[in-house]
């Protein structure tokens, strides 16, 4: 994480001093090293990862706790000035970048872990913790935090939260979500809310932490959080396997889900997307041909569960051919072909993301027509997909579009929607999807959610633009 500020305090200070009355208001609450303002400093937290999405913060501002958190956001209050959260700055939908001179709130600081609870399983984590650190907490205590994504070195837990983030372990453990048993924030004034007692049953009124969990930052900010660890599974094998299309991997996976209960991830990517991570990030062929499909299956249990899997894969006529990794570097080696692809296709250029999830009668025909669909408005493009097969997740990531063109996404989108599916399955609305989510959600859903977000933020100052339009979209009608 950028950490610029402390390099040269005595500029950020002064600069944060000099001009800006927001600037000296902030530095009071958080110290002025911590208030950014040079261009420099505020060029990290204005990018997104893709390269897609940027804007220009009046500021930067890195609270060290809750309380600095509650101090900043109750001055921003105060002045009518809007703010963007941010975490690892890993999201991939423009949803913690600023877009037009928010003040950017870093909870990067934030990144106290408590002492892991053995008894009750669980752990308290700040916001700014990385999904790796919290792996490796865990760990340490002979536990595991089941989340887990390529991004994990990053990509920290407010955010984490704030877009219930999914990854390669949903089809066994949940979303973000299912973890979260314990949630503190502050609101958009800078009042403090707490259920950290980590309660597996309580009752009492509405979920405030399921509500805050996927809700992008625009209802509070969240600053701690309270989550369910699971045992840890030390056996464990990797079958990275061929298949003939699309339909093939999910008649394998339906197989393999119904005899073997330690299936933990069940991802697909094709043959366009590895020939991609060859050229970009090497790893060698993991078969002497190249096929059409490929499915990574991994199983965990506590004794070896490569007996559970090879008699799933076992006479099944859908298995072209199928590599099995059981010790840690060769499973990593197969987990890197698919974990690859996100950084080799921003290797490749600017890619316009879509992350989708369908019905699973539909994913083949979202599968045959969505290469035509985008040749038909962007006849240049390379589509590339990869995903989380068993989650009905695809990530359908398109090369070579015009920048600021939204003919793909639009085209995309609307396939999704017609067939049956989610316009967001993991990654949030962000700012990227606002104008599809009229095609997705019936006009009472978003009334419902326009009435939810005004009531906990009235003045609309925590992330505008995002998840919730500020002003009245245009009607992209219903198909
Ligand atoms: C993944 O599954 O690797 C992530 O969601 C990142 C991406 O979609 O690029
Ligand atoms: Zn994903």
């Amino acid at each position: 994480m950028n950490d610029a500020s402390s390099s040269n305090p005595a500029v950020t200070a002064n600069e944060a001093a000099g001009s800006d009355p927001l600037a000296v208001a902030l530095a009071e609450e958080v110290g002025a090293s911590h208030v950014l303002s040079d261009v420099d400093l505020r060029a990290p937290f204005e990018t997104d990862w893709t390269r897609r999405f940027s804007g220009t913060a009046r500021l930067v501002v890195r609270p060290a706790d809750t309380i600095e958190v509650a101090g900043v956001l109750r001055r921003c209050s105060e002045a009518g000035v809007p703010v963007v959260p941010q975490g690892g700055n890993t999201g991939l939908v423009g949803g913690g970048v600023p877009r037009h001179g928010e003040v950017v709130l870093s909870l990067s600081r934030l990144d106290g872990l408590g002492e892991v609870d053995r008894q009750a399983g669980q752990v308290t984590a700040g916001a700014g913790v990385t999904l790796a650190a919290l792996r490796a907490h865990a760990a340490d205590a002979g536990l595991s935090y089941p989340v887990d994504f390529a991004a994990r070195d990053s990509a920290t837990v407010g955010g984490m939260v704030a877009t219930n983030a999914g990854g390669i372990r949903v089809i066994r453990y949940g979303p973000t979500r299912r973890q979260v048993v314990g949630i503190e924030a502050v609101t958009a004034d800078g009042r403090v809310v707490s259920r950290m007692a980590g309660l597996v049953k309580d009752n009492a009124g509405y979920d405030l932490a399921g509500l805050l969990a996927g809700s992008e930052g625009t209802l509070a900010v969240i600053t701690r959080v309270r989550l369910q660890l699971v045992p840890s599974l030390g056996a464990r094998v990797v079958a990275l396997v061929a298949v003939e299309d699309i339909r093939a991997a999910q008649r394998l996976l339906t197989r393999v889900r119904a005899v073997a209960p330690s299936l933990e991830a069940a991802e697909v990517f094709f043959a366009a997307g590895l020939r991609l991570v060859q050229c970009h990030a090497g790893g060698g062929a993991p078969f002497g041909v190249e096929h059409p499909v490929y499915l990574l299956l991994e199983c965990a249990a506590h004794s070896d569960p490569t007996e559970e899997l090879a008699g799933a894969l076992g006479e099944a006529t859908e298995v072209v051919d199928v590599a099995v990794a059981t010790d840690g570097p060769s499973r990593a080696r197969l987990w890197a072909l698919r974990e690859a692809h996100t950084e080799a296709i921003n290797a490749e250029g600017v890619p316009v993301k879509l992350d989708i999830s369908l019905p699973s009668h539909a994913m083949g025909t979202f599968v045959d027509r969505v290469h035509g669909v985008v040749a038909d408005v962007s006849p240049e493009a390379l589509t590339i997909m990869f995903g989380h097969l068993g989650d009905g997740n695809l990530h359908v990531n398109v090369l070579g579009v015009e920048p600021g063109s939204q003919a793909v996404d639009d085209a995309v989108l609307r396939l999704t929607v017609e067939l049956g599916g989610s316009i967001s399955a993991e990654h949030g609305i962000g700012q990227a999807k606002l104008e599809w989510l009229p095609l997705h959600r019936d006009p009472t859903d978003l009334a419902m959610t326009a009435g939810i977000k005004h009531a906990l933020d009235p003045a609309g100052l925590l992330n505008p633009g995002v998840l919730v339009p500020i002003d009245p979209q245009p009607d992209r009608g219903r198909p």
